[in-house]
């Protein structure tokens, strides 16, 4: 059976469009086949934050998978501090890392750029962390956003370079897995651009009712159409695309007959879409909250995970220690 895996970095709450773009296919994934989900709190360091930062936004985000739906029974969740063979595999892929390769990787330019009093060597030598996540499972499909593309890249350079460095045929290359043709992009309400925590446009799995309503009314739009069927500006079909992937087809049918007949009314069409934003979010969110505060429980995810993947990792670096000449 092939295995799937992808990290996350712990910054903060979940939105929707993380959700859309990437949890629920997680969700989907994990009955097809042998997950890992990992939280990538080593990759958080480069930015230096607070011990109490960490804990907190490690829980926060392990609540979230587990209330969206990723079931510790089906995959393996894990934090991957947990996972010690990930820093020993990551030592050995650096050896054979090379610094012009890992400048040129534009996360790594960009960073330079927009923080140069903190260009950490972790900061250069994240695609060999994230390639040891990867190929410690010798994951094959890793469903990521088109932002890690590079990154991706970097990882199959690593595990062809160890096969052809040792001789063998032991790490797969992983590849980029998108769920669907197109790569989901759930859009801002704040007229352009896509949904998203840098952004200042999220709205928030855990946001209650009456916050999720007060981010919906604020939505941009325009003075509505003035002829028939014209096209919709951006703000206005980004509302619609909201709305095909929260409400019904009737709903959406709905709106958009009303919108081409000039007689939308976008009080009335903000008012569904808040609703069933909220009908959607409310069971998660209920889940998340009851989950975020039982920490026994949230304790034996974690430990159950971390056996799991530590399981899984020590095997491979077993052999990896035998291929290279250590003792195994
Ligand atoms: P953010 O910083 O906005 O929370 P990240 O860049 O950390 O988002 O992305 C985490 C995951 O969520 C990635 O897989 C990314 O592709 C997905 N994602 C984030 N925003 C969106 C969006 N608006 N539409 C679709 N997918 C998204
Ligand atoms: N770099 C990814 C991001 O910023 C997070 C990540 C770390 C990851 N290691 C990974 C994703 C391994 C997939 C596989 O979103």
């Amino acid at each position: 059976m092939e295995t799937v895996l992808s990290g996350i970095r712990p910054t903060g709450n979940l939105h929707l469009g993380n959700y859309f773009g990437a949890v629920q296919s997680f969700v989907k994934l994990q009955e097809e086949y042998k997950c890992f989900f990992f939280i990538a709190d080593w990759h958080s360091l480069t930015t230096h934050p607070h011990p109490e930062n960490i804990r907190k936004s490690v829980k926060t985000i392990l609540s979230e998978y587990v209330g969206c739906g990723i079931d510790p029974e089906k995959a393996t969740i894990y934090i991957q501090s947990d996972v010690r063979e990930v820093a020993e595999l990551y030592l050995y892929l650096n050896m054979n890392a090379y610094l012009g390769e890992l400048e040129r990787v534009t996360s790594f330019k960009d960073k330079v750029r927009s923080q140069p009093d903190n260009v950490n060597a972790g900061l250069l030598t994240y695609p060999s962390l994230m390639a040891a996540d990867i190929i410690i499972h010798k994951a094959n499909k890793v469903p990521v956003g088109k932002d890690q593309e590079q990154n991706m890249e970097m990882a199959r350079k690593f595990a062809r370079r160890f096969n052809m460095i040792y001789g063998v045929e032991y790490f797969p290359e992983p590849a980029s897995f998108h769920m669907t043709e197109k790569a989901m992009k759930v859009p801002g309400l704040d007229g352009s651009g896509k949904m998203g925590k840098s952004e200042g446009n999220a709205i928030y799995l855990i946001d209650d009712e009456k916050t999720i309503k007060k981010k919906v009314m604020k939505a941009v739009t325009d003075g509505g159409p003035t002829q028939p069927d014209s096209i919709k500006p951006e703000p206005v079909a980004n509302l619609f695309t909201m709305m095909e992937i929260v409400s019904t087809k009737d709903t959406y049918d709905y709106f958009n007959d009303k919108y081409n007949n000039c007689e939308i009314r976008y009080g009335d069409l903000k008012k569904q879409l808040a609703e069933d934003i909220n009908a959607f979010c409310a069971p998660i969110r209920e889940r998340i909250l009851a989950i975020s505060s039982d920490d026994a429980y949230l304790e034996k995810i974690a430990r159950f995970g971390a056996e799991k993947a530590t399981e899984s990792a020590a095997k491979t670096l077993r052999e990896v220690r035998e291929i290279i000449g250590f003792r195994p």
